[in-house]
């Protein structure tokens, strides 16, 4: 049987259709392929969409749907109409165009006038943290400053187009000099590259800076951060920066890792603690050794037991998580339990990048 040659060109023309994707209250519009999320195409435009998980879980990246047709991956959850949500709730980081959209979504103000830039950076120095953990430092081009949001990331851009996300460790200020803990997952392309073949002096491509998790700087409520593994990184960024800030409210640090080794800058929390008051500082292990006379277990049942001795509940703070994607879910699960206001949670999740962008 032959196939009719009008069938073909209709094919090509809906593979490589591009839509119109139209934003309220703001009424910026942007393109994008039928193959890519939402999220995905507003965050290539340069939109600041809010976002966290970007699996379909947290809902941070919710809006709602006001005109057009959607798409949805099958692998992936299932999309928020399938769920108790109301009429036309989408989570951008899920749904795919299908026709032009309007689409109702909260823009963050606050990254709005940030340049995402592509620069080439010299590998200054590389240090290893502990054996997992390697820390560097990247030096941007004379003249070249990158202006970032304490608690963003940037993308590593490799030769054959893939991307790795890696937060910036340092705080604003120094925008000439990008400091990353990067730790090395077992199997991993890139980060195994960083660890056996990487040398000073090597040239890496990096784009950036991208993504929602930074210092709410006109909150004056009390912050409590919660870090996993190398999630330490942009929640050092965080800190540093508030403290040169002179920011007034209280803060607290939750540092979750296996072994003490897995602490690979103990000694720096502990100095914040001790040069401000207002500062507490709890390692928690969850592989403890017999003499270790603190914290063990899971990190966010530590700190909620730790509010829970303190006979505080969540309602006051904001909240800060980083770290495995494991980790953010059960946090904000459980912290939601105890008085947790969802609107001031933010977080990162150290998802792995997806096998053709990871954009
Ligand atoms: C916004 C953001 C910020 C980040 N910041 C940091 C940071 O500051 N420091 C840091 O150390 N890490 C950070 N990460 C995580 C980091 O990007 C990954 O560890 C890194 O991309 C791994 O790259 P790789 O090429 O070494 O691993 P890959 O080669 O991509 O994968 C590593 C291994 O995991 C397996 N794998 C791949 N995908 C999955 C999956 N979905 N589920 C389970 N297993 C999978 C692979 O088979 C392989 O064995 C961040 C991630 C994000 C999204
Ligand atoms: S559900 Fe989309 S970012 Fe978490």
């Amino acid at each position: 049987m032959t196939v009719p040659k009008y069938l073909f060109v209709l094919l090509w023309l809906t593979l490589t259709m591009t839509f119109t994707v139209y934003l309220e209250p703001s009424g910026h519009h942007f393109d994008i392929d039928p193959d890519e999320t939402i999220l995905d195409a507003a965050l290539r435009h340069g939109h600041a969409f809010p976002y966290g998980c970007r699996s379909g879980i947290c809902g941070a990246c919710q809006g709602r749907l006001l005109e057009g047709e959607l798409n949805y991956a099958t692998d992936r959850p299932p999309p928020p109409g399938a769920r108790d949500m109301p009429r036309g709730t989408t989570f951008f980081c899920q749904a795919r165009a299908a026709s032009d959209l309007i689409i109702e979504v909260k823009e963050i103000t606050a990254v709005e006038n940030l340049t995402v830039k592509t620069l080439p950076v010299l590998v200054q120095t590389k240090e290893q943290l502990a054996d997992d953990v390697m820390r560097l430092y990247l030096k941007l081009p004379q003249d070249e400053h990158l202006r970032f949001l304490a608690g963003q990331y940037i993308d590593i851009l490799m030769k054959d187009g893939r991307r790795r996300s890696f937060s910036i460790a340092n705080m604003p200020r120094n925008d000439h000099l990008l400091e990353l803990h990067i730790r090395h997952v077992e199997g991993g392309d890139f980060t195994g590259y960083i660890f056996e073949q990487l040398r000073e002096k090597d040239v890496l491509r990096i784009e950036g800076p991208h993504g929602n998790f930074f210092l709410r700087e006109n909150s004056t409520r009390p912050l409590l951060f919660v870090a996993g593994g190398t999630g330490f990184a942009p929640v050092k960024s965080i800190l540093e920066h508030a403290f040169v800030e002179e920011m007034s409210q209280s803060m607290r640090l939750y540092w979750g890792v296996r072994g003490e080794a897995d602490l690979y800058l103990d000694a720096l929390p502990r100095q914040w603690a001790q040069q401000h008051p207002d500062f507490r500082y709890l390692p928690v292990l969850s592989e403890a050794p017999p003499h270790w006379q603190g914290s063990t277990g899971y990190v966010h049942e530590a700190v909620i037991a730790d509010l829970a001795a303190r006979n505080e509940d969540f309602s006051a703070f904001d909240v800060y998580v980083c770290g495995p994607p494991a980790m953010v879910r059960a946090a904000f699960a459980a912290f939601r339990e105890h008085g947790l206001d969802e609107a001031r949670f933010y977080s990162d999740a150290f998802e792995f990048q997806a096998p053709k962008t990871g954009g």
